[in-house]
């Protein structure tokens, strides 16, 4: 038994470290947990996907043509809310039959699905898109600071095609907190010049003897280190944690995840 629980402490940490979560893994998981799926409900997602699933899609998710559930490729389901009318309704004159499942069943195979069928895995809620796109021009304020397709300013990085670079528990954490979530080429730097200039602004870009900037006026600059009376890089990131809640904060990651670099006016 405590063989078996080692293990499985031994695979939590890699993903952990993989999402870059490593100091604060305790303390994040914790709070997290009302943002995304239990392991015990992923868990209890295994056992209904073999029994009920399995049969048609395979257990890898991917017998069903167009369709491979692991990788989170729908035909039409976007959401959660998606997955949940899927199961319940069934599609295709019953081709995919109707499940009368418990609730907790339904979230615990909807969370499997979304653990790409780990089931020591973390399975990040997904809302809805478009009322993801209200809330980052509204509401969540993203718009002020990020650039999407040509639109918004530049002092914050272009997010038009985060939606391929960054996976869904890495969006999810920079919203919640973004002290872990920072890179270390996005923190914020204060450069004072020997002509006494001050800029301060966002790295883009640096080696051995130069550093470009995007200041805070959004002009590139690009600087030589030797010329540099003061070179700071700040180690906390220029934004606090989200207000938006708990399904507000799954539908801005769903928003996000759309963002695949082919919109409008790059
Ligand atoms: C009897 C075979 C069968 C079983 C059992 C079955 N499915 Fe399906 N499922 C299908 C078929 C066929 C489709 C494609 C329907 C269509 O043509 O749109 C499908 C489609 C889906 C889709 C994609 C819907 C979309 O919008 O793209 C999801 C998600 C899904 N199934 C989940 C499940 C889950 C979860 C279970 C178990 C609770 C399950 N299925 C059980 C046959 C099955
Ligand atoms: C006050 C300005 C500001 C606001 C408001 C803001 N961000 Fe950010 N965001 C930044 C900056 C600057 C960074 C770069 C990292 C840093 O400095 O913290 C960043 C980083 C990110 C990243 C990571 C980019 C990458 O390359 O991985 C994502 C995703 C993101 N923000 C999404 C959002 C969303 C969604 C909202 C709204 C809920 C939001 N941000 C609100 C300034 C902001």
């Amino acid at each position: 038994m405590s063989h078996i629980f080692q293990h499985r402490r031994a695979r939590h940490y890699a993903l952990v470290l993989l999402l870059g979560l490593f100091p604060v893994s305790q303390l994040i998981a914790q709070e997290l947990g009302d943002h995304q799926y239990t392991s015990e409900a992923i868990q209890a997602g295994l056992r209904i996907y073999s029994r009920e699933c399995a049969l048609c899609h395979g257990p890898q998710g991917d017998l069903v043509s167009g369709i491979n559930l692991r990788r989170g490729q729908f035909r039409t389901a976007q959401s959660d809310e998606d997955l949940r009318s899927v199961i319940t309704e069934g599609r295709a004159q019953g081709q995919m039959p109707a499940f009368n499942l418990r609730e907790a069943e339904l979230s615990g195979v909807i969370a499997y699905i979304r653990a790409g069928f780990d089931p020591d895995g973390v399975a990040v809620r997904i809302g809805n898109a478009e009322r993801g796109e209200a809330l980052f021009n509204g509401r969540g304020e993203c718009s002020q600071c990020h650039r999407v397709n040509g639109v918004g300013p530049r002092t914050a990085p272009d997010l038009s095609s985060i939606g391929v670079k960054r996976t869904p528990a890495s969006l999810q954490l920079n919203l919640l907190d973004p002290a872990a979530a920072i890179l270390p080429i996005n923190r914020p730097v204060r450069i004072v010049t020997r002509n006494e200039e001050t800029i301060t602004g966002r790295r883009l870009n640096e080696d051995t003897y130069t550093v470009q900037v995007i200041d805070s006026q959004e002009r590139l600059r690009s600087l030589i280190k030797e010329e540099l009376v003061t070179y700071e890089i700040s180690e906390l990131p220029s934004k606090s944690p989200t207000n938006l809640n708990a399904d507000e904060v799954a539908d801005v990651v769903a928003y996000l995840l759309t963002l695949d670099g082919q919109g409008a006016a790059q």
